[in-house]
């Protein structure tokens, strides 16, 4: 129970001085939380659109050095863009816990369902990362050109209906 106010703080029952958490504070919170969710999506990003595009060199590549190269990229671009994925859903989850309101929303259920088709995209690309340190040639160059243009297109659904939010 609140027993008196002072300047800036408020006394309880035990006499304890505390500050009250004023909600204008929550929502700098939110938008720190929102601010690194979208650098972390950008970072996977990164990931998504050149993995696919070492694919299609990799591919068409003949000579021993670059095959060996092709994979090493792979590899690391595969470790930074799995960093940046796990981040955008931690700091996405994070802002749905801070504000649960969220999950009323339908833009967002939208917007959660191509998430789940990013995150198939991304287990896709470690699929064919492990089929090339195999050395197994699953699908031609042209093939991954075109696989390459699915994150541009599920990129374009999730920003719009992350910001305008359209239902
Ligand atoms: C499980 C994954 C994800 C969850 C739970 C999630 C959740 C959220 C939430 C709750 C917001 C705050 C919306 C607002 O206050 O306006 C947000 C903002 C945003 N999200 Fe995500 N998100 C996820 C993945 C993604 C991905 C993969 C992308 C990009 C492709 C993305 C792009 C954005 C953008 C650009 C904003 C800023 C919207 C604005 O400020 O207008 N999110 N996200």
């Amino acid at each position: 129970m609140i027993l008196s106010e002072g300047r800036g703080h408020y006394t309880n029952s035990s006499g304890a001085r505390y500050h009250p958490r004023p909600r204008i504070l929550k929502v700098a919170n939110l938008l720190w939380l929102k601010a690194f969710h979208v650098i972390a999506m950008v970072t996977w990003f990164a990931g998504l659109f050149y993995l696919p595009r070492l694919f299609v060199y990799h591919a068409d590549a003949g000579d021993w050095i670059s095959v060996e190269r092709f994979r090493v990229m792979e590899r690391r671009l595969f470790i930074l863009m799995s960093v940046g994925a796990a981040a955008t859903v931690l700091l996405g989850s994070a802002m749905i816990v801070a504000a649960p309101g969220y999950l009323k929303m339908g833009w967002l259920h939208a917007k959660l369902a191509l998430v789940l088709l990013l995150i198939g995209y991304h287990m896709l690309c470690f699929k064919f990362l492990r089929d090339f340190a195999h050395d197994r040639r699953t699908h031609t160059a042209k093939w991954f050109r075109a696989f390459n243009e699915v994150p541009s297109l599920l990129l374009v659904g999730i920003v719009i209906l992350a910001v305008a939010k359209p239902f």
